[in-house]
C-alpha cells in the first residue's frame, strides 16, 4: 500500500512536467514532419531501385514517368512479373486511387509482384508522394514511343470504373445469378451471407472489384470473383441491383 501511495505522489507532480515537455516537443517536431511530407523526400524510399524525371531509365524497378493513366506493367523494355503484366491485362490502371492502394501493401495488392518495398502506412505520406509522382505524370520518355502515343486515353479509371462504364445486360446476369443463390438469397433475407438484393451498382461492382485485388480477404468470394469477367460482373451488379427484398 505504501509504494503505491508513493507511485501515485511521483505520477502527480511528474505527470503535468510530461505534458509541459511533450508540449515544447510537439513544436520542436512540427518543422521535421513538414519536411518528412514533401513527395520528394519520400521518393527516398523508392530511389534506390525507381528513377523518375526527364531521361528517367529503368533500374531494379521500372523508371516512373508518365504513370498516371498508365497500364500496370506495360512498359515495354522492362522484364515485369507475370503477377504485374496479369494486373495490367485485367485492367489495372495507375492512377492516385490504385496507387495509394498498392504502396500501402505492395504484396498483399497484387500478390506476386516482384517490388520487395514493405509499404507505406501512413496516408498523408502516400498521398503527398502520388502528388509528387503526378508531377511527372507529362513526361513522356524519349525512349517509351508507346507511353507518348497512348496519353490520350490517359483518363481511364480504375478496374471498378472500367466495370461502372459497361452496361450490364439484366438477362445475363440473371442466368448467372444461379451461381451466387446457393448462398445469396433471392428474396434478401440474410442469414449469415450478407444480401445482395437492391444493393447499389457502385457498391456491388466495387465489393467484387475489392475481392478481385485482395482487399477482401474472403476466401469463398475471391475464388468466385476470380471466373468472373468484366462484362460478367456488370450483368450481376445489374440484375441483382434491380430486384427489391421481399
Ligand atoms: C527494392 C526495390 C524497390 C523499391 C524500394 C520500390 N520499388 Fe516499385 N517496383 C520495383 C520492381 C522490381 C517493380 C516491378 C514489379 C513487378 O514487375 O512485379 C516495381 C513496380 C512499381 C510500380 C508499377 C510500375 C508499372 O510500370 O506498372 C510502381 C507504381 C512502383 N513500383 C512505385 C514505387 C514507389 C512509389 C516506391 C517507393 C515508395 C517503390 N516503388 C519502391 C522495385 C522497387
Ligand atoms: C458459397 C457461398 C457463396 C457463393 C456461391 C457466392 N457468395 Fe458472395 N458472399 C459469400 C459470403 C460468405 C460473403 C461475405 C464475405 C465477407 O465477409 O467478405 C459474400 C459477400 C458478397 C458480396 C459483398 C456483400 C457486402 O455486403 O459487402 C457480394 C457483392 C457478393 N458476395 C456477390 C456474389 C455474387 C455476384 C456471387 C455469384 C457470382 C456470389 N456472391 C456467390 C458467399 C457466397
Amino acid at each position: 500500500m505504501k509504494q503505491i501511495g508513493a507511485a501515485r505522489k511521483i505520477g502527480a507532480c511528474f505527470l503535468p512536467r510530461l505534458a509541459a515537455i511533450l508540449f515544447v516537443a510537439a513544436f520542436l517536431v512540427s518543422p521535421a514532419l513538414a519536411d518528412d511530407l514533401s513527395g520528394e523526400a519520400l521518393f527516398g524510399q523508392c530511389k534506390a531501385c525507381h528513377d523518375i524525371g526527364p531521361g528517367a531509365r529503368h533500374k531494379v524497378g521500372p523508371h516512373l514517368d508518365g504513370l498516371m493513366g498508365r497500364k500496370a506493367g506495360s512498359i515495354p523494355g522492362f522484364n515485369y512479373s507475370g503477377a504485374m503484366k496479369a494486373a495490367g491485362g485485367s485492367g489495372l490502371v495507375w492512377n492516385a486511387e490504385m496507387l495509394k492502394l498498392y504502396l500501402e501493401r505492395p504484396r498483399d495488392f497484387i500478390p506476386g509482384n516482384r517490388m520487395s518495398f514493405r509499404g507505406m502506412a501512413e496516408a498523408d505520406k502516400r498521398d503527398a508522394l502520388i502528388g509528387w509522382l503526378e508531377s511527372f505524370s507529362a513526361v513522356s520518355p524519349a525512349d517509351d514511343p508507346a507511353a507518348a502515343a497512348s496519353s490520350g486515353d490517359h483518363q481511364a479509371g480504375s478496374f471498378a470504373d472500367i466495370v461502372l462504364a459497361l452496361k450490364g445486360d439484366r438477362d445475363y446476369g440473371e442466368y448467372l445469378s444461379g451461381e451466387c443463390v446457393t448462398c445469396h438469397q433471392v428474396s434478401g433475407h440474410a442469414d449469415g451471407i450478407p444480401s445482395i438484393v437492391g444493393v447499389p451498382r457502385d457498391y456491388f461492382v466495387r465489393a467484387l472489384f475489392e475481392y478481385k485485388v485482395n482487399i477482401r480477404s474472403n476466401e469463398v468470394m475471391k475464388l468466385r470473383v476470380n471466373n468472373l469477367g468484366n462484362e460478367e460482373i456488370a450483368a450481376l451488379a445489374e440484375y441483382f441491383g434491380t430486384l427489391s427484398p421481399q
